[in-house]
């Protein structure tokens, strides 16, 4: 590995692979919980640039899986109520919490322009992701 490489550019990297390998990964961005204010705040992310780059705790996907702890597999984003549009093009969205030391400190967040993409596969490959970015923090 080259250490003169930041995490945020390691974490950029990760979004751009993953959004060009994964024909319905359109958007890909990490998402950290801001010092020890309840909001999260993009970090590194690959796609359409997004005017929500702070999120408060409970509003919208995000928002909403930074109080559960729980990975959320959004089907359609027109069914939600606490929903925070990004983009008119994007159908679906999974998002996964990433833990360190057990503690939620962030997220990977994936849109789709694809309706219901994700599966339990992805659940488990942003799972893995998120360990091993886990382990560069
Ligand atoms: N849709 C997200 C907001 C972030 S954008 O997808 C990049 C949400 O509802 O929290």
């Amino acid at each position: 590995t080259d250490d003169s490489k930041t995490v945020d550019t390691r974490l950029g990297e990760i979004c751009e692979l993953l959004r060009s390998k994964v024909p319905y990964y359109d958007w890909v961005g990490f998402y950290f919980r801001n010092g020890d204010k309840e909001e999260l705040k993009l970090g590194p992310y690959a796609g359409a640039p997004t005017d929500h780059t702070i999120i408060p705790f409970g509003k919208g996907i995000c928002g909403q899986v930074a109080v559960s702890n729980q990975n959320f597999v959004v089907p359609d984003v027109a069914a939600q109520d606490n929903y925070i549009a990004c983009s008119i093009t994007v159908k679906a969205e999974i998002v996964v919490p990433l833990f360190v030391n057990g503690e939620n400190v962030g997220q990977i967040d994936i849109d789709s322009n694809t309706p219901d993409p994700f599966s339990e596969e992805d659940e488990r490959f942003l799972e893995f992701i998120n360990k091993k970015v886990a382990e560069i923090l």
